[in-house]
C-alpha cells in the first residue's frame, strides 16, 4: 500500500488546526514535518515547541525530516514529543549507523535521507539493515515547490535491489516535486511512501482527499 505524507511546509500555517482536521479525515496518511536549520539548508522552518504541539494534537503519524547540521541534538530533546518517524540526512553526521541505532531505541521508526548528489552506495549494508525507511530526495532540500529530478527513479530501483539482496525491509520514501505526473512511475519503480507539499495543499482543504487520491490512483 502506498502511503502519502503531506508536507505541511505548503499548508496554511495561520490555520494549522483546521489543516490537521482536514487531513485527519483521510485514511493512511503520514504528516511530513520539514525541519530546516538555516545551516544544513539555507531555509528556516520551525522547531521543538511547534513540532511537539503538532504531534500531540494530531492522530496522524508524524514523520519528521531533519534537514539540520546536528541531528544528534534533536534525537534526545524530541524523544517525548510523540514523533512516529525520525529521518536524518546521511550528509549531516559522521556516524550514521550509531545515530540510526540511537533513533531506533527512542522512536518507532528511523529514516535516513540522501540528497540528489549522494549516491545510494553511500548507504552501507549495515545501515540499510538497521533503518526502517530510506528517503530519496528528488529536489535539493531546502524549499517546497521545486521541480522533480528524474534521477530519483534509478535510485529507488537500486534501493529495491539492495533490499532484495540484503533480505531486509525498509520503506522507500521520495520527497520533492511529487505530483500526479510522476507518482505512477515512482510507485512502479518501488517507492512506498510519497511526500507531497504543493500538490496536496495548492487547491485548499476541500480538495486534499482528491489530490491524494490522484497520487495513489495515477
Ligand atoms: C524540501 C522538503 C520537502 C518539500 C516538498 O526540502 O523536504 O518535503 O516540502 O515540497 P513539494 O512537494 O512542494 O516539492
Ligand atoms: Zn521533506
Amino acid at each position: 500500500m502506498t502511503i502519502i505524507s503531506p508536507s505541511i511546509l505548503a499548508c496554511d500555517f495561520l490555520n494549522i488546526e483546521t489543516e490537521l482536521l482536514a487531513l485527519e479525515k483521510i485514511p493512511n496518511l503520514w504528516l511530513h514535518l520539514d525541519i530546516m536549520d538555516g545551516h544544513f539548508v539555507p531555509n528556516l522552518t520551525f522547531g521543538h515547541p511547534i513540532i511537539e504541539k503538532i504531534c500531540k494534537k494530531t492522530s496522524i503519524r508524524c514523520d519528521a525530516h531533519f534537514m539540520v547540521t546536528n541531528p544528534e541534538f534533536h534525537v534526545d530533546t524530541l524523544s517525548k514529543a510523540g514523533l512516529y518517524n525520525f529521518t536524518f540526512h546521511i550528509e549531516a553526521t559522521p556516524e550514521p549507523l550509531k545515530l540510526a541505532q540511537k533513533i531506533k531505541s527512542l522512536y518507532p521508526s528511523c529514516g535516513v535521507s540522501i540528497k540528489p548528489n549522494t549516491p545510494v552506495s553511500a548507504l552501507t549494508d549495515e545501515l540499510l539493515k538497521t533503518v526502517d525507511l530510506v528517503l530519496v530526495m528528488s529536489v535539493e532540500p531546502g524549499f517546497g515547490g521545486q521541480a522533480f529530478m528524474p534521477s530519483a527513479y534509478d535510485k529507488i530501483k537500486l534501493l529495491v535491489e539492495r533490499k532484495k539482496s540484503l533480505n531486509t525491509h525498509f520503506t522507500i520514501q521520495v520527497d520533492g516535486g511529487v505530483t500526479d505526473l510522476n507518482a505512477k512511475e515512482l510507485i512502479s519503480s518501488g517507492a512506498d511512501n510519497l511526500v507531497a507539499g504543493s500538490f496536496v495543499f495548492k487547491l485548499g482543504p476541500s480538495q486534499y482527499a482528491k489530490q491524494i487520491e490522484k497520487l495513489i490512483a495515477t
